[in-house]
């Protein structure tokens, strides 16, 4: 008799963000209102392609047609590129001899590589913020990684819990890894301020902690100078660090999967053997990255022109965001809330933080067809004026 294996299968939860999509699609009723995921939107609440990418799309049509293998680690000069990107032309050249990077599939690859370099070389233990992006917990389990949150937010003041912070930055173990949103927290909107910063650098210097930083918002906060200048703090201190950056919202390359892995290491023969230890988990686990997406981004950064219209157009893409998230604080400003709504200008990126109760978001969704996650967060772009 043949055997059956799978039926004892159970189905596995939704996702609390993708999950939603599904749910949104077949949903019958015309003022539907989509505000769950980190897409950018525009004021038609579309999702094109930008503008420059579409015409360094277009410039690198003959090059898609070399159609060999990648080497494991990706393009070499797209990563130059992003790394100056990343961390600033002047920083990037004095301390890229240092610097393994490798490129990966959009932010969610990055970190899951990031995620299995480490559990292999350094340790398990990780502290992510609560709250987080949901799927933050999703990858480092994966990759074996023994996950700890640290307290990130005060519901109380609207804004980071920063003595919570440090007190539990003191009492981490050496060694253990601490990840961090260096702009546009996901979910909260809700940073860290440049002071803030300098001191949980030198916080964790003391604690002999290791810093990793999920870069997935770029030019979206306060513009591509301010949202990098963190990085630039803890290089410019000397310090080792990780880095996950992701070209799917500030190049709208989504479903291109591009992003790159940075790890900061104390000198270029260290940087070395990091760089085969990260080249050996990319190749068992996915062998080496797809070209296209990264073929792009290397166009727009290697050609002036088009570096400066993506400067304009990203520029363009915060605005919206910006004015979205001033036009939502006013509106709810004039229904006289028990809130005060001013805390959320002082929020930044994609996000709107309303830290409300499952059940709320829930009638949000039944009664009204306004779409979010659970936890309360509104990405703006999915807001227009009319
Ligand atoms: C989000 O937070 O909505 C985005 O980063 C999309 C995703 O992959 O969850």
């Amino acid at each position: 008799m043949t055997h059956m294996f799978f039926n004892t299968i159970l189905e596995a939860p939704a996702d609390p963000i993708f999950g939603l999509r599904t749910i949104f699609e077949a949903d019958t009723r015309k003022e539907k209102i989509n505000l769950a995921v980190g897409v950018y939107q525009d004021e038609h609440l579309k999702t094109p392609l930008m503008n420059v990418v579409r015409k360094a799309k277009e410039k690198i049509a003959s090059q898609d047609l070399v159609a060999d293998y990648l080497p494991i680690d990706g393009l070499s000069d797209f990563c130059e590129a992003l790394g100056e990107l990343a961390f600033g032309k002047t920083a990037w050249e004095a301390n890229c001899n240092r610097i393994a990077v490798a490129q990966g599939l959009g932010g969610t690859g990055v970190l899951q590589v990031a995620g299995q370099f480490l559990t292999q070389e350094i340790g398990r233990k990780i502290a992510i913020p609560h709250p987080t992006w949901p799927n933050h917990r999703n990858i480092f389990l994966r990759a074996g990684m023994e996950i700890d949150s640290y307290p990130y937010y005060n519901k109380e003041g609207r804004s980071v819990d920063f003595d919570a912070i440090c007190l539990f930055i003191k009492q981490m173990e050496k060694r253990s890894i601490l990840l961090l949103h260096p702009v546009c927290h996901n979910p909260t909107g809700t940073d860290l301020s440049r002071e803030q910063w300098e001191e949980l650098l030198s916080l964790i210097e003391e604690k002999e902690i290791i810093p990793f930083f999920d870069f997935a918002y770029h030019g979206f906060g306060e513009g591509l100078d301010i949202d990098r200048s963190t990085l630039e703090l803890f290089l410019n201190r000397g310090c080792e660090m990780i880095v996950a950056y992701s070209c799917s919202k500030n190049f709208s390359l989504y479903n291109q999967r591009v992003g790159a892995l940075f790890i900061v290491t104390e000198n270029p023969i260290v940087k070395l053997r990091v760089q085969s230890q990260v080249q050996r988990v990319i190749r068992s686990l996915y062998s080496n990255p797809p070209a296209h997406g990264a073929r792009i981004v290397r166009e727009v950064l290697a050609n002036p022109h088009l570096y400066q219209d993506w400067v304009v157009e990203l520029e363009g893409m915060r605005k919206r965001m910006e004015s979205m998230r001033k036009m939502l604080a006013q509106l709810l400003l004039t229904k006289k809330a028990q809130i005060d709504y001013q805390y959320l200008l002082k929020q930044k990126g994609m996000f709107a933080f309303f830290d409300l109760e499952k059940s709320q978001v829930r009638r949000l969704i039944e009664e009204f067809a306004i779409y979010l996650p659970d936890n309360g967060r509104v990405a703006v772009v999915g807001l227009n004026e009319t």
